[in-house]
């Protein structure tokens, strides 16, 4: 571990050991030509677009030209250090030259087919999917596509209407699944739903396992899962509770969990603690959906974070880096006994773009890239280092109260000198004064790409590319530690 502010940089050798990452001066004139032309698209952005997406979260919103390797580059061809990959879409690096050159064969093949009819890849792809859950899961069962992660969440919830018969469900505070009005519905965020009417079917929130600022003001080290007794307490007797011992019915069709918060703050839960929830959850035959959207794909170092529970959940939800963010696909996997054809029928649930064929050979080359690969040992240690990182930035800043990680899923919580009460105004510094790119490092001008979750939106979560090397690692620490400490001036 090593870092570089002061001291000169080889610039050849640092392109080298960071594939992706090029350095291009440009003149005044043709920065001042550039900078003019983003004015003008911005101000017309400003008029044309809808503000309702998050590009609006930025006090100015950037505009990026290029991307390779885990580098951004802007339109003067400045780069950016990308620490969070897209929310994690991106897990084999911008612009990978195998998954991209499985599209672009794809287009001149098969550009194009309605997904009523078949395609070999979107087979092959299910086949993979099948298997993979089958070897680290141990279950059997079927994959059904859809275009993006909302999506896919819907036909999970689909499925465990159609299984139970129940409409309500049970999900974590500080849980994400997507923005369409059913995902919202099982969100734990009421800022989703404040503006849009009546969610009749919203789900029941349960406090996740935050150790760092336990809901219910216990240590880790002696609370026996406090948390978990009082879930277990929901399922005592029919008077104030959600289940009937007698005619052995819950109230609820399914669990809806992250096995590590993403928007959260990249939470991970104690160990033991999804093992003990599962089996209270099946004693009351209430089903366990799994979102892996943002944790899946070797993100915590293992293909499912589910893997690191010891336990198995009855439908998988996942998109994101199933096309490495190309294409856009998503995807379900249940269980056969809930998605086998006599259960879930032709037409069950159908969007144009489902399966769509640019998306299915992407994923393909993926899981190929994936199973070739190994990604449990390179991802495993490349967090430890990662985490060492985090420790050592945290040693020398009290303003840094937690940092976790599991595999390449890293979390920095941002707080006041007390190293505790949170401080979202750090936090945002951080995420504009990155974007901003007047970081240096080896005397050129760099950014750096975060993002910010959190209960108290004052986590930095970092879901830097797998494939990112130890000399990035290391430019990740210098940047950071600058960026403090100019943050912390700044407030
Ligand atoms: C855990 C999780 N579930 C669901 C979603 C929604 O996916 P999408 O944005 O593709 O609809 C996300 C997106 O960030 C997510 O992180």
């Amino acid at each position: 571990m090593s870092t570089n502010s002061k001291a000169t940089v080889d610039l050849a050798e640092l392109e080298r050991s960071c594939p992706g990452l090029r350095y291009t001066d440009i003149s005044q004139e043709d920065a001042a030509k550039v900078t003019k032309a983003e004015e003008d698209l911005l101000e017309l952005e400003g008029r044309v677009c809808s503000h309702g997406d998050t590009v609006h979260y930025a006090e100015r919103p950037t505009f990026f030209e290029t991307c390779e390797g885990s580098f951004l580059y802007d339109g003067k061809q400045q780069p950016y250090l990308d620490l969070q990959m897209w929310y994690s879409a991106v897990n084999l690096g911008y612009a990978n030259k195998r998954v991209n050159q499985a599209l672009k064969d794809q287009i001149d093949k098969l550009p194009q087919l309605a997904c009523q009819y078949l395609h070999k890849e979107k087979v092959q792809l299910a086949d993979r999917l099948v298997k993979s859950v089958k070897r680290t899961l141990g279950e059997d069962g079927r994959v059904h596509f859809n275009v993006g992660g909302a999506q896919a969440v819907e036909d999970a919830l689909k499925l465990v209407r159609k299984h139970t018969g129940k409409s309500r469900m049970l999900a974590f505070e500080g849980g994400y699944h997507g923005r369409t009005l059913a995902a919202s519905s099982i969100t734990s965020s009421y800022r989703y739903r404040e503006n849009y009417g009546e969610f009749g079917d919203r789900a029941e929130f349960v406090p996740f396992p935050y150790c760092f600022r336990c809901p219910f003001g216990k240590k880790v080290e002696s609370c026996g899962m406090y948390c978990l007794d009082q879930i277990e307490r929901k399922f005592e007797h029919e008077y104030t509770s959600w289940w009937n011992p007698k005619s052995k019915k819950s109230e609820f069709g399914a669990f809806f969990i992250e096995v590590v918060q993403g928007t959260g703050g990249y939470i991970i839960p104690p160990k033991g603690y999804f093992a003990r929830l599962a089996k209270i959850l099946r004693e009351h035959g209430i089903l366990i959906v799994d979102d892996e959207i943002q944790m899946g794909f070797f993100r915590t170092g293992k293909l499912w974070a589910m893997e690191h529970t010891n336990t198995a959940a009855d439908i998988l939800v996942f998109g994101k880096a199933l096309t490495n963010g190309l294409n856009p696909l998503s995807a379900i996997w249940a269980k056969e006994e809930l998605i086998s054809p006599d259960k879930f029928g032709p037409g069950s649930t159908h969007s144009t773009f489902s399966s769509n064929s640019l998306g299915t050979a992407t994923a393909l080359e993926v899981m190929k890239i994936f199973d070739e690969g190994d990604y449990e040992k390179t991802v495993t240690e490349k967090g430890a280092y990662f985490l060492n990182i985090l420790k050592d930035l945290q040693s020398k800043h009290p303003e840094i109260g937690d940092v976790d990680g599991l595999g390449l899923a890293l979390r920095m919580e941002m707080c006041e000198k007390d190293s505790y009460t949170p401080s979202r105004r750090l936090a945002d510094t951080m995420f504009q004064r990155g974007l901003e790119g007047n970081l240096s490092y080896g005397g050129k001008k760099t950014g750096l790409i975060l993002d910010i979750g959190g209960y108290y939106k004052n986590v930095v979560t970092l879901a830097p590319s797998l494939e990112i090397t130890h000399k990035e690692m290391d430019m990740a620490h210098d940047l950071l530690d600058q960026l403090i400490t100019s943050c912390k001036k700044e407030l």
